[in-house]
């Protein structure tokens, strides 16, 4: 797809899940409806969970994790919406304290302020779903206006098969119906 200048900007950030290492199918997804897509990365996820170099080529931007330098331009443009995919019981109890000590968390902070839509893709294995804390935070983001799909708990059903995550279900959440 060739990139139109006045497409709207996506900003998807990813965290250290497994299922990361098909947040290429996010992408296609986003930019098949016509989204231009920069990656935000927290810094355990790029390190080993997604495939970094075609994500960059696919994007055509380079991945951020680390903060820029105070003279630095921002490499990307403000959002028009704001993507968690795949959301980790890390991430998100920290997004909900309000802990911005990476780039990712601190995007994240700021987004649900921007007033853009803002939608996430848990990924967190029931056992840890059930901590009180993480049940907190989700109604805490819920409350800013977050919006969230579906608990995926990415662990293989009866066949041994995992279920499918549904990456499009989060481009479903931040468009008008
Ligand atoms: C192979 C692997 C898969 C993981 N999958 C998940 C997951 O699906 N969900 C989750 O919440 N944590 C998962 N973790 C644990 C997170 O990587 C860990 O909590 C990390 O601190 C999350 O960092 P982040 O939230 O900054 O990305 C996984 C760890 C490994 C090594």
């Amino acid at each position: 797809m060739t990139e139109q200048a006045e497409n709207p900007f996506l900003y998807v950030v990813v965290c250290a899940a497994g299922i990361a290492a098909d947040v290429s199918k996010l992408i296609t997804a986003a930019q098949e409806r016509n989204w231009q897509v920069g990656v935000i990365a927290t810094p355990v996820a790029m390190n080993g969970f997604f495939d970094t170099a075609a994500v960059e080529a696919q994007t055509g931007r380079p991945i951020r994790s680390a903060w820029r330098t105070p003279g630095e331009p921002r490499p990307f443009p403000a959002p028009d919406a704001v993507i968690v995919a795949p959301a980790t019981f890390n991430t998100l109890n920290k997004w909900a304290a309000g802990i911005a000590d990476t780039l990712a968390l601190g995007t994240l902070c700021e987004a649900a302020g921007l007033g853009v839509p803002v939608a996430v893709l848990p990924c967190v294995a029931d056992a840890l779903a059930a901590h009180p804390a993480y049940r907190d935070s989700l109604a805490r983001l819920r409350a800013m206006g977050v919006r969230f799909a579906e608990p995926y708990a990415g662990e293989a059903g009866e066949g041994g098969g995992r279920p499918e995550f549904g990456w499009e279900r989060a481009l479903d959440l931040i468009e008008p119906a």
